[in-house]
């Protein structure tokens, strides 16, 4: 008797702000696994129309030659151009599927310059507070009570050890941060209230690199903010190469620039994939007396100086970066190092790869795409 394979429905998970950088390698991640299907919404304040076709398109050249209608499907994103601080264009998104059709959502969507925020503070609290709180709204009253939240390193400010274990008090330094820390506290208080819900915190380190069959990378508006793109872009002459700034080397670092803990974004992504797995019912994850609310750091352990990261990048792109040794900028703490052993021993996560890889496919990307995915 010949056996049928068994075919699993695609849980419906809502991915906001899916045609982001992270959004689109978590969204790659998520429909590879042919578990999930999503459902992205993103306003494409930051985002180009591009980005999800590309991700498509790249899950269907990695499909076997005799893929089924199943599989197809898998390969297929819903998308809905919606912005979260309109409460009517979240409630058309889950009107569509109805009271408990979607399974749980990934919540990636704000804005994210701490520099910004310092100017426009206002425009980040709408943005991603009442944002939050406007989707949670929805969600409770569609009957969707899983949730993920995509938040920061910056939720610890300047932290008193390293390296900086979750239990880290949280004393955000900028507009940004506190939003991270608003958010967070909203979901926590809404898994105290009501034993339905569960809900994952993801504190990101900083995410690097691309896929690497740069298809799919980092498209930022504008200059760059973070060094490994704003590298990436000086490769190609999108930036002009001779305004690298290297704010402080006078820091206690060993060679006296700040030092981060990069990850390779789709080590990032894998954590999502983590992360969702143990928002089901029968998870251990959580501690059965209490609420259903946990949060955990997302990076390497290790961590790399400023002067470390442009040598790496020459390395991989063989361009000479010109530097300038500037002062220190308002804000900056010298370390910044997670330590990820609650989400390996809890979540099954461990992020393995290496600076050297997120570099090679950072510029993957970024060379066979010199404008990203073109203008917007
Ligand atoms: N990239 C990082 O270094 C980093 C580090 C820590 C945390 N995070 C967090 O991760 C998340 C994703 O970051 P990213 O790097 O992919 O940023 P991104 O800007 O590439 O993606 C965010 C997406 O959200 C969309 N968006 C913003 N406001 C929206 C709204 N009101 N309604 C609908 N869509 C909206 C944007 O168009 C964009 O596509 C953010 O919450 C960010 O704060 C990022």
């Amino acid at each position: 008797m010949s056996q049928v394979a068994e075919i699993v429905p695609l849980r419906k998970v809502l991915v906001t702000g899916g045609a982001g950088y992270i959004g689109s390698h978590v969204i790659y991640t998520l429909q590879k696994t042919r578990r999930y299907k999503v459902i992205s919404l993103d306003n494409g304040y930051n985002s180009h129309p591009d980005a999800l076709s590309r991700v498509s398109a790249l899950l269907r050249s990695e499909l076997p030659a005799d893929a089924s209608e199943h599989d197809i499907e898998s390969t297929e994103i819903e998308t809905h151009n919606s912005d979260l601080t309109r409460r009517d264009e979240i409630r058309a998104v889950f009107e569509k599927y109805g009271k408990g059709g979607i399974w749980g959502v990934v919540h990636l969507a704000a804005h994210k310059a701490v520099g910004e925020s310092v100017e426009i503070p206002l425009t980040y609290y709408e943005n991603n507070v009442a944002g939050t709180l406007f989707l949670l709204q929805t969600m409770k009253e569609y009957e969707c009570t899983r949730i993920i939240y995509s938040s920061s390193a910056t939720v610890y400010g300047t932290p008193p050890t390293i390296p900086i274990p979750e239990t880290t008090r949280l004393e955000a330094d900028s507009p940004y941060g506190n939003t991270k820390v608003m958010s967070e506290t909203i979901i926590h208080d809404l898994c105290c209230a009501d034993s339905k819900w569960s809900a994952i915190s993801l504190r990101y380190f900083n995410p690097a690199g691309a896929h690497p069959s740069g298809q799919i990378g980092e498209h930022p508006k504008g200059r760059p903010e973070n060094l490994l793109p704003l590298l990436a872009h000086m490769g190609v002459g999108r930036v002009d190469a001779a305004t690298l700034q290297v704010f402080g080397n006078d820091y206690p670092t060993p060679d006296g620039t700040c030092v981060r803990d990069y990850l390779h974004i789709i080590d990032l992504a894998e954590g999502h994939l983590s992360a969702l797995e143990a928002l089901n019912q029968d998870s251990k994850v959580f501690d059965t007396s209490g609420a259903r609310f946990k949060a955990y750091n997302l990076g390497l352990g290790r961590g790399v100086s400023v002067f470390e990261i442009i040598a790496a990048m020459h390395k991989a792109t063989g361009v000479e970066f010109k530097y300038e040794i500037v002062g220190r900028r308002r804000g900056d703490v010298p370390k910044l190092i997670a330590d990820p052993t609650l989400a390996e021993n809890e979540l099954g996560f461990k992020a393995t790869q290496e600076l050297s890889v997120m570099c090679r496919d950072l510029w993957n990307f970024q060379s066979k795409n010199p404008d990203g995915y073109g203008e917007f």
